[in-house]
C-alpha cells in the first residue's frame, strides 16, 4: 500500500486515552497536592523556579498582564498569528494590541518591524515560538530591555526545542504555554506560566480570584475527540481516510478547505464556552475560563512529562534522517531555524511558492496530507478592525506555510520515501519553470 501520512497526530497512545477515559469517571478532581506536584515537575523540566497553572494559556496571559497594573491604553505588542482570544484578553484589560510583523525565516518577531511599531506606551511584547522555532531573539530582547518592555514568551509549540547555543532556550520575563490537546504536553485544556522571580508569581496569584473546578464533561468531550482523531490518523485507518480525502479533493475541494477554515459553530455545552475559539469580540472573560487545573489533569500532564524526552528524541532522529535525504531545493523551503540542531520537530514548516490549494493537492497526491497554521490571522480579522494592519512577512507565513507531518510512530523507511517523493515533485517544478 502507498505510504500516506496524516497532517497531524496527537502525541498520546490510544491505550493512555482509554485509561484517561476510565479514570475520569471516578477521579477525585480537587487534590491540590497533585497539581502542586505537576507544577514542580514543569519547573524541573523547563529549569525554572516557579510555576502556576490555570485553565488555559490565555488566562495565564490575562493574570500576568493584570498583575502588571498597566494604564488604560498601554500597548501590548504581538505577532498576528495567534488565538483570537488573546486579543480579547488584551482588550478586556483596557490595553491596546499592536501587531508587529514576523520573519518568514523564523516565524517570530521581526526586529525592524518591532522598532517601527513600538512607542512610549508599549509595555509588553508577546513573542510566540511558532512551530517550535526558538532562538535568534537576543536583539529583540535587548531592545525590549532598553525600552522597559516586559517579554512574554509563548512556548506552547516549543516544548523541548533547544535551538540556542546556550543551555536555556528562554530569556524573557515569563514563559507561558498551552496544555490544550495536540501539544507535546497536554492536560486536555490547560495552561501554565514559568518564572525565576517569586515576586512575579506572587503578584499573579494575587489576581486569581473566584476560580472554580472545571466540569468533567469538558474533559469527556476532549478525551472522546482525542480518541476519534487518534483512530482516524492511525496506521491502519488513515489509508481509508486518505481515500475519502482523495475523493473530496477531486469532487468537493471546498469541503477540504473548510476542514481548517475558522469555525463559528459551538463545540461547547451551553454552560461552558471553553472551546468557542471564534474571532469574535468579547466584553468580559467568560466564566468557563475561570477554572483551575484539577488533579485529574495534573496526573495526565505528569504522564506526558514522563514521555516527552523519549518522544522528542525519536522525532529528532527521524527528522535528521529526513533532512539528510532532502534535495537542496526542498530544504530551501524550510525556515532557517527549523533546520538547526535541537529543533523539536513538533511539525516541519514548509513554504509553498505558488497557489496554496493546488500545491496542497500536489503534496496530497504524493501521500502528504498537509495544512498550514490553524491559528487566526488576527491583524486581518474583522472583529479587531481598528487594530488591523497589512504585514508582509506574516501574510507570507499565513498564506504560504504548510506543515510536513512528523510523528515518533513513523518508520525511518516512510520518512525516506516521503523525502524522495518531495525531491521528485519539487525538482520537476524547477525543471518546468
Ligand atoms: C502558539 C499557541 N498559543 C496559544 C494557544 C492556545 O492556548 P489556550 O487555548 O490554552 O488559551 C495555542 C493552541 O492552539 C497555540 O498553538
Amino acid at each position: 500500500m502507498m505510504t500516506v501520512l496524516p497532517r497531524f497526530k496527537y502525541f498520546v497512545s490510544l491505550r493512555s486515552l482509554i485509561r484517561d477515559l476510565m479514570s475520569l469517571s471516578i477521579a477525585n478532581m480537587n487534590d491540590r497536592a497533585e497539581v502542586k506536584k505537576f507544577e514542580a515537575e514543569l519547573c524541573s523540566y523547563f529549569n525554572r523556579s516557579h510555576c502556576m497553572t490555570a485553565s488555559s494559556y490565555r488566562m495565564c496571559v490575562y493574570y500576568y498582564l493584570k498583575s502588571l497594573k498597566l494604564r488604560p491604553g498601554d500597548e501590548v505588542l504581538l505577532g498576528p498569528i495567534t488565538i483570537a482570544d488573546l486579543i480579547n484578553v488584551i482588550l478586556i484589560l483596557d490595553l491596546k494590541p499592536v501587531f508587529v510583523d514576523i520573519d518568514p525565516q523564523t516565524h517570530n518577531i521581526c526586529l525592524d518591524s518591532l522598532k517601527s511599531s513600538k512607542s512610549k506606551k508599549s509595555k509588553v511584547l508577546i513573542m510566540t515560538y511558532l512551530s517550535g522555532m526558538v532562538g535568534e531573539t537576543s536583539e529583540v530582547l535587548k531592545l525590549c530591555k532598553e525600552n522597559e518592555i516586559k517579554v512574554i514568551e509563548d512556548i506552547s509549540q516549543a516544548y523541548g526545542s533547544r535551538l540556542c547555543e546556550d543551555k536555556d532556550p528562554y530569556d524573557g520575563d515569563i514563559q507561558i504555554g498551552s496544555l490544550s490537546s495536540g501539544k507535546l504536553i497536554s492536560t486536555y485544556t490547560g495552561g501554565f506560566a514559568l518564572t525565576n522571580d517569586k515576586l512575579v508569581l506572587d503578584l499573579i496569584n494575587n489576581e486569581i480570584k473566584e476560580e472554580i473546578s472545571p466540569p468533567k464533561i469538558r474533559f469527556l468531550s476532549e478525551v472522546l475527540t482525542n480518541i476519534k482523531i487518534n483512530i482516524a490518523t492511525s496506521k491502519t485507518i488513515f489509508p481509508f481516510v486518505y481515500l475519502l480525502f482523495s475523493f473530496l479533493w477531486k469532487f468537493s475541494p471546498n469541503s477540504m478547505k473548510k476542514l481548517t477554515n475558522t469555525k463559528f459553530h459551538t463545540r461547547s455545552e451551553k454552560y461552558d464556552v471553553f472551546f468557542d475559539d471564534f474571532p469574535i469580540r468579547r466584553k468580559e472573560i467568560p466564566m468557563g475560563w475561570k477554572t483551575f487545573m484539577c488533579s485529574w489533569q495534573a496526573r495526565v500532564g505528569m504522564r506526558y512529562l514522563s514521555e516527552i524526552s523519549k518522544r522528542n528524541k525519536r522525532r529528532q532522529e527521524l527528522g535528521s534522517i529526513f533532512y539528510s535525504s532532502l534535495a537542496e531545493e526542498v530544504k530551501s523551503r524550510i525556515p532557517r531555524l527549523a533546520l538547526k540542531e535541537g529543533f523539536n520537530f513538533y511539525h516541519i514548516p514548509f513554504s509553498l511558492k505558488g497557489d496554496k490549494s493546488s500545491e496542497l493537492i500536489e503534496l496530497f497526491n504524493i501521500g502528504v496530507d498537509s495544512e498550514g497554521y490553524g491559528l487566526n490571522f488576527c491583524s486581518e480579522e474583522k472583529a479587531f478592525d481598528e487594530y488591523c494592519k497589512k504585514l508582509k512577512g506574516a501574510t507570507h507565513v499565513k498564506k504560504h506555510s504548510v506543515f510536513l507531518p512528523l510523528h515518533e510512530s513513523y518508520s525511518k523507511k516512510s520518512m525516506l520515501i516521503i523525502a524522495e517523493r518531495l525531491n521528485r515533485l519539487f525538482s520537476e517544478e524547477v525543471e518546468n519553470v
